[in-house]
C-alpha cells in the first residue's frame, strides 16, 4: 500500500470524507490489497491504495452522490458497473477501476458533458486547475461525437453580484456539488437544482442573485466547484496561483488554518486548508475573502511623528521615530515617576509579539502597567475560569462538539461571530443534538434551515447569573445532579454550600421569572434537558463577559458544569468563544498587569525570581494599572505615556468622552498599527504595523490551539512588530537578543510550564498544539480536566445575582446592547477596507415595532440615541427579533459612536466594561449627534496632513 505524507493527506482528493470505524475490511483494487475502516467507499480506497479513479460530482469534503458516473468500476462476481464513490468497501472484494468497457463508458459520459461546455480552455480562468478539464484528460477523451450545435446552455447570463465570486452557469456540469457544501459544510441552504433533465441548473435561493440570495458568502461552494462555475474574482482578474505558503487566519478566534495562495508576492486567493485542525478546510467570508486590506491604499508604511496632536504629522525614519519615542518615555519617567508610561498589547499581534511587549513594559518601563484589550472582552473567562478550574482557558477542543448531545448556546452568536465553528455546530444539531439559546435577542440559530432550538430563553440584559442560578435550582432541587461527580471532583463542604445556596426560593425559576423575564416553564425544562439529555456542551461569549456580573457568570456555569459532571471528556465543557484571533494567546503572553506568562502572579517570589534571572532584571512585584485606571491616572495627570499595539481603544473601549479626555491628557501615545486609526488621531508617534500575511509567529485560538502564522509577502513597513519592539527596548536600555520569532518561542517554552513542549519544529510536524503541552502531554491537550481539574479540586462558588447599577427609568426607558455582524469585524479596521461593505456599510439600531410605534419611528428613520455617558443618532431597523425594552446595534464603524453611549460599569473582579448593557432613551431626530459633529471635525483635521520624509 502507497504511503502518503501529510502534504499528500491535505491535497490529494480521496473523493468521500474519511470514515473511523473500529472495524476494517481488506479488498483487493487493480491488484493491489488494501486494508480500510468499515463504510469506506471504494473510491476512496482505490484513492488510499494510490488509484486515483476518475470523478466529478464527488469531493472528499462531502457525502457520495453519485450523479455523474464517471467514477464507474467494475467489480468481480457483480452485474454492471457500479459507482465507487456510493459503493462501500467490503471484505474480500475484488475491483477493477481500469477496463476496456469502463474506459468507453467514461469517454461516452465525458463526451455528454464536453458537448455542452464551452470550448475556451486556453483563455478559461481556470485552465490548468479544472478537474472537467483533468477529467477530460484522465479518461482519454479525444472527440465528441454529438458535435457542438445541438440545444445548449452556452448563453447563459454571468451572475458577477457577489463582489468575491462570479458565477457563470454556460460552465455548469450540474454536479450538485455546490448545492451541497452549502448544506453539509455551511449549512445555509442556500443553493438548490432547480427543474429537471435538461432545464437543471443551479439556483440561488428563488432564482435569485446571489447577493439577494441567502448566501453568506463563506466560499465553500466556489471551492467545490470543479469547474469554472463558481470562481474568485481575484483568479479571474490575476490568473491561477503559482506557490501557497500555510498560516492562519487573523480575524476570529476560531483560528482558522489558510493556504495563502500567491503569485509572486500577490495574494490571488486564500483557500482553507483541509488539514486545518481548526476549520478542517472550511472558511467564512472574512478569512476567505476579506484580506484585500493587507494592501489597501491607506496603510501607513512610513513612520510618523509629530509635537502636538494639532501638528501634520512628519514622515521620519525607523531610526529617528525609536530615538525620538525612547526620549520621550525617559523625559516622562524623569518628570513624573516611573510608573507614568504603560503599553496596551494586542489580540491581533502573534504571541511572539506579544510576549516581547509584555517584556519590554516589566523590563525595559521597569513597571507592570502593561494590560491587553482582553479587558474588554473575556477577562472574566481567564478570572472566572481559573477560578473554578485551576485554568484560565476553555475546556474543549471544536472537534467536542461532535459528541455533544445537548449544546447550550449562551450570550454568544456564532453565525455572525464565529461562523466556521457554527457551521460545524449545525451539522451536529442536524444530526440530532438539541439546542438552548439564552440571549436577549433572538439569533439566527434560534430557527434557521434544519436548526431550531429546543428552548429559546430571552432573557432580559444584565440578569445572566439570575437566569444561571435559576437552572442550578431546577438541577439541584429536582435532584438532577451528577452527585458521584460532584462528589470525587469537589469540595465537599463548598459543594454543600452551593446546593444549599442554589436552592433558596429566591434562586428558582418562579421567583427569577419577574427578573429574567422568561418564563419558569421554560427555564425548567431547559434545565431538565441540559442536566439528563446526554454529554452537555456551554458554548458562550461576550454576552457572558461584558456585564458588571460577568466574572460571577463564568463561575456560574461552571457550577451548572460540574454539578452536571459535563466535564472531563468529549462532548461537554464549559467554552467560550474567542473574540480576536490570538485573545487566548494575548492571555497567555503574561499582558496583564498581574500575570506573567501561563497567569503566574507577579506577586509570587517564584516565578518573579525565575523571570528575573532569565531576563537580567528586578521585578516590580506590585500589579500596574489596568486600562481604564491608565484612562484615570492620566486625566489625574498622573500617567503621561503609552504605547497602544494594534488596538483602537479610542473606538472601542466604553465611554468614549472618557476615553478620550485620558487619552488628550497624555503627552507621548505611539500607536502601532496598519492604519491612521481613531486612537491615532490623539497619537505623536506613529509606528506602522505589519499584516498577519507579512508575519512570522505562532497565534492561540479559542480552544487553546497553537498554530503557525507564516510570512506570505515581505513586510510593507520593512519590520515585524517585534522587531520595533526590541528596538524600542534597546533604546530604552534593555537590549534583547532574538533573531527569529522562533527563539521567542523557545524562550516562552522556556518560562512557561504549560507551553514547555512547544517549539516550531513541533508546530510545522504536528500543524498545531493545543496547550498544555509539554512532559506530560507532548503532542497538546485537546480536553481538559480528564480524571480531575487543573487545580486538584473544582471549585463551586456561591454566585449571588447583584443587578447591575445601569438601571431603566423614565428618562432612558430602553436597554441597549451591542453585538457584531458576519461580514465586519470589531472596530471595522480591517474588513471597513474591503468589499464587505457591500453587506453593512453602516451600524443600524434595532428596535422591536412597539417601541417603535410608542416613538413614531418607521423603518429606516435617524434616531437619536441617547444614555447618561452620551448620545449619539444612526438608523432605525424595526425587528421583532429584539424584546420590547431592548434595542440592538453593531460598533463596526467609528461615525456610529457606539460607545459614545456605553458606561463605564464593569465586571467587579476584572473590570471589564459591560457593553451588553445601557439604560437608553431613543427618540426620532434629523441630525447627528453634536458628538458626530465633532468627531467629523476632527476627521478632517486628521485625514492624513503628512509631510513626506526627505
Ligand atoms: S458562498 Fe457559502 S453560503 Fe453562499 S451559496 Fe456558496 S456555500 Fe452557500
Ligand atoms: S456550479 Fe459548479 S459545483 Fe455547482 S453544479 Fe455547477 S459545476 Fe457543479
Ligand atoms: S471563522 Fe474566524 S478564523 Fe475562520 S475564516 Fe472566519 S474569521 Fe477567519
Ligand atoms: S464521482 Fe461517483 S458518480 Fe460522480
Amino acid at each position: 500500500m502507497t504511503v502518503h505524507t501529510d502534504i499528500d493527506r491535505a491535497t490529494i482528493d480521496r473523493g468521500t470524507p474519511e470514515r473511523t470505524a473500529a472495524q476494517s475490511v481488506t479488498l483487493e483494487i487493480d491488484g493491489i490489497s488494501v486494508t480500510v475502516p468499515a463504510g469506506t467507499s471504494v473510491m476512496r480506497a482505490s484513492s488510499l491504495a494510490g488509484i486515483q479513479v476518475p470523478k466529478l460530482c464527488a469531493t472528499d469534503s462531502l457525502e457520495a452522490f453519485g450523479s455523474c458516473r464517471l467514477c464507474l468500476v467494475e467489480i468481480a462476481g457483480r452485474k454492471g458497473t457500479p459507482a465507487s464513490c456510493t459503493t462501500p468497501a467490503e471484505n474480500g472484494m475484488k475491483v477493477f477501476t481500469q477496463t476496456d468497457r469502463i474506459a468507453k463508458l467514461r469517454r461516452g459520459v465525458m463526451e455528454l458533458y464536453i458537448s455542452d461546455h464551452p470550448l475556451d480552455c486556453l483563455t478559461c480562468a481556470a485552465n490548468g486547475d479544472c478537474e472537467l478539464q483533468d477529467m477530460a484528460g484522465a479518461v482519454g477523451l479525444r472527440e465528441v461525437r454529438y458535435g457542438y450545435d445541438g440545444e445548449n446552455h452556452l448563453n447563459q447570463k454571468k451572475d458577477e453580484s457577489n463582489p468575491y465570486f462570479t458565477f457563470d452557469p454556460s460552465k455548469c456540469i450540474v454536479c450538485s456539488r455546490c448545492v451541497r457544501a452549502c448544506e453539509e459544510v455551511q449549512g445555509t441552504f442556500a443553493l438548490t437544482i432547480d427543474e429537471r433533465g435538461f432545464a437543471s441548473h443551479v439556483s440561488a435561493g428563488m432564482n435569485e442573485d446571489f447577493l439577494d440570495s441567502e448566501c453568506v458568502s463563506c466560499g465553500a461552494c466556489v471551492q467545490a466547484c470543479p469547474t469554472a462555475t463558481l470562481m474568485e474574482k481575484t483568479v479571474i482578474q490575476h490568473g491561477t496561483p503559482e506557490r501557497s505558503v500555510i498560516t492562519t487566519c487573523a480575524y476570529c478566534g476560531v483560528g482558522c488554518t489558510f493556504e495563502a495562495e500567491l503569485q509572486g508576492d500577490r495574494v490571488v486567493r486564500m483557500t482553507p486548508y483541509k488539514d486545518g485542525k481548526a476549520n478542517h478546510g472550511h472558511s467564512c467570508v472574512k478569512g476567505r475573502f476579506a484580506w484585500g486590506y493587507a494592501t489597501h491604499k491607506e496603510r501607513i508604511t512610513k513612520p510618523m511623528i509629530r509635537k502636538s496632536i494639532t501638528d501634520p504629522w512628519r514622515e521620519v525614519s525607523w531610526d529617528e521615530a525609536i530615538a525620538y519615542t525612547a526620549s520621550e518615555f525617559k523625559r516622562i519617567q524623569q518628570k513624573y515617576g516611573i510608573g507614568s508610561i504603560g503599553g496596551i498589547t494586542s489580540s491581533r499581534c502573534t504571541n511572539e509579539e506579544v510576549y516581547v511587549m509584555q517584556k519590554m513594559i516589566r523590563a525595559a518601563f521597569g513597571n507592570n502597567n502593561v494590560d491587553t484589550c482582553a479587558r474588554v472582552c473575556h477577562s472574566p473567562t481567564g478570572y472566572g475560569l481559573k477560578t473554578a478550574f485551576g485554568t484560565s482557558a476553555g475546556t474543549q477542543d471544536f472537534d467536542s462538539v461532535d459528541q455533544a448531545d445537548v449544546v447550550m448556546v449562551i450570550g454568544a452568536n456564532p453565525t455572525d461571530a464565529h461562523p466556521v465553528f457554527a457551521s460545524r455546530m449545525k451539522r451536529r444539531l442536524r444530526e440530532g443534538a438539541k439546542l438552548i439559546v439564552i440571549d436577549p435577542r433572538q439569533i439566527d440559530l434560534v430557527r434557521m434551515p434544519h436548526v431550531e432550538a429546543s428552548y429559546y430563553l430571552p432573557l432580559k440584559p444584565g440578569t445572566n447569573v439570575a437566569m444561571i442560578n435559576a437552572l442550578a435550582h431546577v438541577i439541584v432541587t429536582e435532584g438532577l445532579m451528577d452527585e458521584e461527580f460532584a462528589a470525587k471532583n469537589c469540595d465537599a463542604a463548598e459543594v454543600k454550600a452551593w446546593r444549599e445556596f442554589v436552592s433558596r426560593p429566591e434562586c428558582s425559576p418562579e421567583a427569577t421569572e419577574g427578573v429574567t423575564g422568561v418564563s419558569a416553564k421554560d427555564v425548567r425544562a431547559a434545565a431538565r434537558l441540559y442536566a439528563t439529555g446526554g454529554n452537555g456542551a456551554i458554548y458562550y461569549g461576550l454576552g457572558v463577559t461584558e456585564h458588571s456580573q460577568g466574572s460571577t457568570m463564568v463561575m456560574g456555569m461552571a457550577n451548572l458544569a460540574m454539578a452536571t459532571g459535563n466535564l472531563g471528556r468529549e462532548g461537554v465543557g464549559v467554552n467560550p468563544l474567542r473574540g480576536q484571533n490570538n485573545v487566548q494567546g494575548s492571555c497567555d503572553m503574561g499582558s496583564f498587569p498581574h500575570e506573567y506568562t501561563g497567569y503566574r502572579h507577579i506577586s509570587e517570589e517564584g516565578p518573579r525570581k525565575l523571570f528575573e534571572k532569565d531576563w537580567g532584571v528586578t521585578l516590580d512585584p506590585e500589579p500596574g494599572l489596568r486600562i481604564p485606571n491608565m484612562f484615570d491616572s492620566a486625566i489625574d495627570g498622573t500617567f503621561k505615556g503609552l504605547y497602544v499595539q494594534g488596538e483602537d481603544i479610542a473606538q472601542s473601549d466604553p465611554n468614549t468622552h472618557h476615553v478620550t479626555s485620558g487619552l488628550s491628557a497624555m503627552e507621548c501615545i505611539v500607536v502601532h498599527d496598519l492604519f491612521l486609526n481613531e486612537t491615532a488621531a490623539y497619537a505623536h508617534v506613529f509606528l506602522p504595523g505589519a499584516s498577519f500575511l507579512e508575519k512570522d509567529g505562532t497565534f492561540t485560538n479559542a480552544e487553546r490551539r497553537i498554530g503557525r502564522v507564516r510570512k506570505a509577502i515581505p513586510p510593507m513597513c520593512g519590520m515585524a512588530e517585534w522587531e520595533v519592539t526590541m528596538k524600542l527596548s534597546a533604546a530604552l536600555g534593555y537590549p534583547m537578543h532574538y533573531n527569529h520569532p522562533s527563539e521567542i518561542m523557545d524562550e516562552i517554552a522556556r518560562l512557561t510550564p504549560t507551553f514547555a513542549g512547544v517549539s516550531y519544529d513541533k508546530l510545522d510536524e504536528l500543524g498545531s498544539v493545543q496547550w498544555p503541552c509539554n512532559e506530560k502531554a507532548p503532542e497538546g491537550t485537546p480536553v481538559m480536566h480528564i480524571g480531575g481539574f487543573a487545580r486538584g479540586k473544582g471549585k463551586f462558588v456561591l454566585t449571588e445575582y447583584v443587578p447591575t447599577d445601569e438601571r431603566t427609568g423614565p428618562r432612558f426607558p430602553l436597554l441597549l446592547t451591542t453585538g457584531r455582524i458576519l461580514s465586519q469585524y470589531n472596530v471595522g479596521a480591517q474588513t471597513r477596507r474591503t468589499a464587505n461593505n457591500v453587506w453593512h456599510d453602516e451600524d443600524i439600531l434595532e428596535i422591536h415595532p412597539h417601541d417603535a410605534e410608542n416613538r413614531g419611528i418607521r423603518e429606516g428613520d435617524r434616531v437619536a440615541l441617547v444614555s447618561r455617558a452620551g448620545d449619539t443618532s444612526m438608523r432605525a431597523h424595526i425587528t421583532d427579533r429584539v424584546q420590547p425594552g431592548v434595542v440592538y446595534t453593531t460598533f463596526h464603524h467609528p461615525e456610529s459612536g457606539a460607545n459614545v453611549i456605553t458606561t463605564d460599569y464593569s465586571d467587579w473582579a476584572t473590570n471589564c466594561p459591560e457593553y451588553k448593557v445601557t439604560a437608553v432613551e431613543v427618540r426620532l431626530t434629523n441630525r447627528e449627534s453634536r458628538w458626530q459633529e465633532d468627531y467629523a471635525e476632527l476627521q478632517k483635521l486628521q485625514r492624513i496632513e503628512t509631510v513626506a520624509a526627505e
